[in-house]
């Protein structure tokens, strides 16, 4: 009862209503930066209750913002924490977001080929949600690898190996995490303000010059369709830019998983081997587009062109490789395992999926290949959950793949002979085969700069 006067009253007098503003946003009204403020430094501090907000939240997923608001609400969740600054690093201080998807390695892939350059890439991830894998989850499969460094690591590591990759420290944006958990209950994630207001707070909260976004767009993503793909990713690189930051978003296909494998160890495997020069295809292609994104918004590159020459050379010379193992040692893991992956773990059970007819691969649902993996124990049932980062999929025949009957599909990664059979089952659910080859897909759909 203390606590509600309180919030009603500053210095003996009513300054806002928390009802007030749920009825003036779902009636359509444009809330005003100091009642954005009111509501996320209320709801951070503990003194608005989850069901207000959850009325205000869905309000704002039928009524929208306006940029100015969303600018609003993006800097209000920024300040509720800590927030780091990098400007005492030597270089250009570089970060790199996905707005989720099956099979997304390629902070694994990416960030060392940058950081080969000089560019400092300084990166905070998150683990599986959903269907979708977390980057440190999958940086747990290198033995003794650690996610959880503090903020004085964290930039000495910047400085020092030019790259980090760390779990976001409870203190930086504290009002991300409990609007997320509660949008994630409440049937308010898919709405483009409180996406682009979460990203662009956590982006902004770790400091970096240049932010580069994937959003993804298709089955295996939140936004669906690419017109929503392309509104999220224009309101992000505008807010990321009235921030101050060089801001560049990159729409791309999410309709099937991103290069071959889901699953944490298996997804480690392949980044390491794409590193290696042993893979092309559409994880590759991803790297260089954001690659080359960062090269030239930090002004190591005039062009696309060069910055791809440029990237394809830390593969050849074996710069980013070295880069991973570098990064490995820093943060506590094993740098053999990068060069010797059979140290990474293994499934002991390993099965094939054979196509039962042939033709052409039409279909790969992303959102079911995910589905499959997180059933295996690769990714998370409840918050609680352990991780199985042995388990998973690899993917034999991609989109628009001939396939000859019998063939493997895939091969599923598993703990036991009936999760793997279940697994199978799974998978055949998610592939289509057709006797006409699919209209070819373009995988990077368009760059908002
Ligand atoms: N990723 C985030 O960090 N926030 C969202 O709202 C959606 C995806």
């Amino acid at each position: 009862m203390i606590q509600w006067f309180y919030l009603f009253l500053r210095k003996g007098t009513i300054v806002m209503l928390m009802s007030e503003l749920i009825i003036k946003k779902r009636d359509g009204g444009v809330l005003t930066t100091e009642e954005i403020r009111f509501i996320v430094d209320g709801y951070t501090r503990g003194e608005i209750p989850d069901y207000q907000v959850s009325a205000f939240l869905m309000a704002v997923f039928f009524r929208g913002m306006d940029r100015r608001e969303t600018l609003d609400l993006t800097m209000a969740m920024m300040h509720s924490g800590d927030t780091l600054d990098l400007s005492g690093i030597t270089g250009v201080k570089a970060d790199k977001h996905s707005t989720g998807g099956v099979g997304d390695k390629t902070s694994l892939v990416l960030v060392p080929m940058v950081a080969s350059l000089g560019v400092k890439m300084a990166k905070m991830s998150g683990r599986g949600l959903g269907h979708t894998g977390g980057t440190l989850d999958k940086l747990e499969s290198f033995p003794g690898f650690n996610t959880g460094i503090t903020h004085e690591q964290f930039m000495e590591q910047v400085e020092k190996v030019g790259m980090v990759i760390a779990g976001q420290t409870a203190d930086l944006d504290p009002a991300d995490k409990k609007l997320y958990a509660l949008r994630d209950v409440t049937g308010t994630v898919n709405s483009i303000p409180l996406i682009v207001s979460s990203i662009m707070s956590k982006k902004l909260a770790a400091g970096a010059d240049v932010i580069v976004l994937d959003v993804k767009t298709g089955k295996g993503s939140f936004m669906k369709t690419q017109e929503d793909a392309h509104e999220l990713a224009t309101e992000m690189v505008e807010i990321g830019k009235m921030a101050g930051k060089k801001t560049v978003a990159v729409v791309t296909d999410m309709d099937q998983p991103l290069g071959c494998a889901v699953g944490n160890a298996l997804e480690v495997k392949e980044a390491i081997a794409t590193l290696r020069g042993e893979f092309a295809g559409d994880l590759l292609e991803l790297c260089l587009t954001l690659g080359g994104c960062i090269l030239t918004a930090s002004g190591m590159a005039d062009s696309d062109e060069q910055a791809r020459e440029m990237l394809m050379e830390t593969i050849h010379s074996g710069a980013a490789l070295k880069k991973l193992a570098e990064f490995v040692e820093a943060q506590g893991g094993d740098p053999a395992s990068v060069y010797d992956p059979t140290m990474l773990p293994m499934a002991p059970v390993q099965v094939e999926v054979p196509a039962e007819q042939a033709g052409y691969v039409s279909e790969l649902d992303a959102l079911g290949i995910g589905m499959v993996s997180l059933k295996l124990g690769g990714g998370r049932a409840t918050k609680e959950s352990d991780v199985d980062l042995s388990v998973g999929v690899v993917v034999h025949k991609k989109v628009g793949d001939p396939v000859a009957a019998g063939e493997s599909l895939a091969t599923i990664h598993a703990a036991t002979e009936q999760a793997a059979a279940a697994a199978v089952a799974g998978y055949r659910e998610c592939v289509k085969v057709t006797a006409q080859a699919p209209a070819p897909v373009r995988f990077v759909k368009e760059i908002v700069r």
